[in-house]
């Protein structure tokens, strides 16, 4: 049997676990050729398919390493026309691919469900640092990311307190605030603003001017798609509709500039940006990453096809691609850790 291996969309840590676990389970069953496809399905379009040959030796020794081996793209789209599907499907009949292991996020999960109408089967491994997607409590990446957020805040915590500052720290996570949610918590953050909870700009005035009393700063971990009660865009998508993003750069800055004319203390802003996306992955990312390769390579192995590997209850196991295609797993208003977080008096800015 043949298997394609690809990473879509934003890299994220843990791939390249992923990737070792799904070629050395494999190689280890026996009468199995693994292909690495460079770039995500980008390798697949074009009249020339760009692929590697994935053996024992080519996955040793990247287990730790951030990023991919294989290369990702976050734009390739081979729906994107009937002409590109076509040579899609010529690509994968001429490289002899029986299945596709597909390592992203919902766009990678859709856009592999779409390729079933030219006859690709895969498997998808669900990747993200925003842990948003369906049927799936966890991703592996975001315990990284959430490591990587709540040292930054940190390490901001010291010029907040030194300064009597209030400090804005922005965190990826799309339309999901599992990040800012988890890092504000882990990072004794005041204020938690989501994009799943509007956030009112007098409330969060309120906050930090009752610790301007007393504790004298104040920090605030922001999803980057929070956004202000009653307004209809979020701020990012606000700021890329303006015409000059680069000098707003980012919905933190938006918040500061809001802000500041509410408070005796300066405020100041830090996107945090790639920086919580890269780097080696945690351990226990390393070992979510090596299960969900496994698992993956199991799937391949007993044709249980068009399938994604999920955790759910603390156990791995599988759905059908179909239930995850466009879908997204966002944090509800009233997610036992929010309650938590307001009992130990974290504003949500609402
Ligand atoms: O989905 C992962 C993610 O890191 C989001 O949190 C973020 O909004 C987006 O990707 C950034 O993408 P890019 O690297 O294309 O700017």
């Amino acid at each position: 049997m043949r298997v394609g291996v690809l990473t879509g969309g934003g890299d994220c840590p843990g791939l390249n676990a992923v990737i070792r676990a799904v070629t050395k389970s494999l190689i280890h069953h026996g009468h199995c050729e693994v292909l690495g496809i460079a770039d995500g399905f980008e390798g697949l379009m074009g009249d020339a398919p760009r692929t590697q040959p994935l053996a024992w030796d080519q996955v040793s020794g990247i287990l730790h390493m951030g990023g991919t081996i294989l290369g990702t793209s976050n734009s390739a789209n081979p729906l994107r026309d009937e002409a590109t599907l076509a040579q899609v499907g010529r690509n994968v009949q001429a490289l002899g691919l029986d299945v596709v292991v597909a390592i992203g996020g919902d766009g990678t999960m859709s856009l592999a469900h779409g390729l079933r109408q030219i006859g690709l089967a895969c498997v998808g491994v669900p990747k993200t640092i925003d842990n948003d997607i369906a049927l799936c409590e966890r991703s592996f990446g975001f315990d990284t990311a959430v490591a990587t957020v709540t040292e930054a805040l940190h390490r901001i915590e010291s010029t907040g307190n030194s300064h009597h500052r209030v400090m804005i720290v922005e965190t990826m996570g799309r339309h999901a605030g599992w990040l800012a949610l988890e890092a504000g918590i882990a990072g004794a953050a005041d204020i938690i603003l989501l994009p799943e909870i509007d956030y009112d700009l007098e409330a969060i005035a309120r906050r930090c001017r009752e610790r301007e009393q007393r504790q004298r700063y104040t920090i605030i971990c922001m999803g980057e798609g929070a956004k202000a009660r009653g307004a209809s865009l979020t701020v990012r998508e606000r700021v890329a509709g303006s015409p000059d993003p680069v000098r707003l750069g980012g919905v933190a800055h938006v918040l500061r500039q809001q802000l500041q004319p509410h408070l005796k203390s300066e405020v100041r802003a830090t996107v945090l940006g790639h920086v919580q996306r890269g780097g080696d992955p945690t351990p226990f990312d390393r070992v979510l990453a090596t299960r969900f390769g496994h698992h993956a390579a199991q799937l391949v192995i007993e044709g249980r096809l068009d399938r994604m590997v999920t955790l759910r209850q603390g156990r791995i196991g599988s759905v059908e691609i179909a239930q995850v295609a466009n879908t997204q797993r966002t944090v509800a208003p009233d997610d036992e850790l929010i309650a938590m977080a307001r009992d130990i008096g974290v504003c949500f800015g609402d």
